[in-house]
């Protein structure tokens, strides 16, 4: 079993995953259920929201946003966007995070000293939950990456799967048992990121 700090080092963005899993759907649940339960949010809010789609109703979605991508890209460009979507739906699951905009309209609402503040809170917390999905996925060992088609395909995706009209769509995060290892990538030394002090 990896450590978190393994975790943390070994995540990248898998853009080549395999329609399998190391582990069981019901393992995938209870993985993203946890994160969804423990992750923090400002004031307690709890405004994130999941879509778990694995195998069929994954592969539905992301020939849904090809079909909608084919409608705007140009035709001579087709292929590479074809290439790419098809890469995210022969992964074995996407998970969807969303956010219930009316739990922070209520949370404005009620905390008016704060209200400008919440939206900004309410991102915060899903990107933190989107870590810790992609870090658990990362130690069952299954490869994933971040996607952001919304909102071109907000509305197809509330008709299909029939989701609230309060939830907006944030990111789509595709996974699967991960094939070709992704390049190597610049680290900026943290020296230059970070300022210590009292050491
Ligand atoms: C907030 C955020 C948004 C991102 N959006 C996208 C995206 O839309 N498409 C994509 O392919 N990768 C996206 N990424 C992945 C980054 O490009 C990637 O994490 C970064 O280049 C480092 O590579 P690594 O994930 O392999 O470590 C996003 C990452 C973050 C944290």
């Amino acid at each position: 079993m990896m450590t978190l700090s393994e975790a943390i080092r070994h995540r990248r963005s898998f853009y080549d995953i395999k329609p399998k899993s190391p582990i069981s759907d019901r393992e995938i649940i209870d993985m993203v259920e946890e994160a969804l339960a423990y992750t923090p949010s400002a004031f307690n809010m709890q405004s994130a929201r999941i879509v778990l789609l694995m195998k069929n109703n994954h592969h539905l979605f992301w020939d849904t946003v090809k079909n909608i991508l084919r409608q705007m890209v140009p035709a001579d460009k087709f292929a590479a966007t074809e290439t790419k979507i098809d890469g995210f739906g022969s992964g074995y699951g996407t998970v969807l995070f969303f956010d219930d905009t009316d739990v922070v309209r209520q949370f404005s609402n009620d905390f008016p000293l704060y209200k400008d503040r919440f939206s900004a809170w309410a991102e915060q917390a899903n990107g933190m939950l989107q870590s810790n999905v992609w870090m658990l996925l990362e130690e069952a060992g299954l490869g994933a990456s971040l996607q952001h088609y919304n909102p071109i395909i907000d509305d197809s995706v509330h008709q299909i799967w029939d989701i609230p009209v309060a939830w907006r769509l944030i990111a789509q995060m595709p996974f699967g048992t991960p094939g070709k290892k992704p390049g190597n990538k610049e680290i900026i030394p943290v020296e230059k990121r970070i300022k210590i002090f009292g050491k």
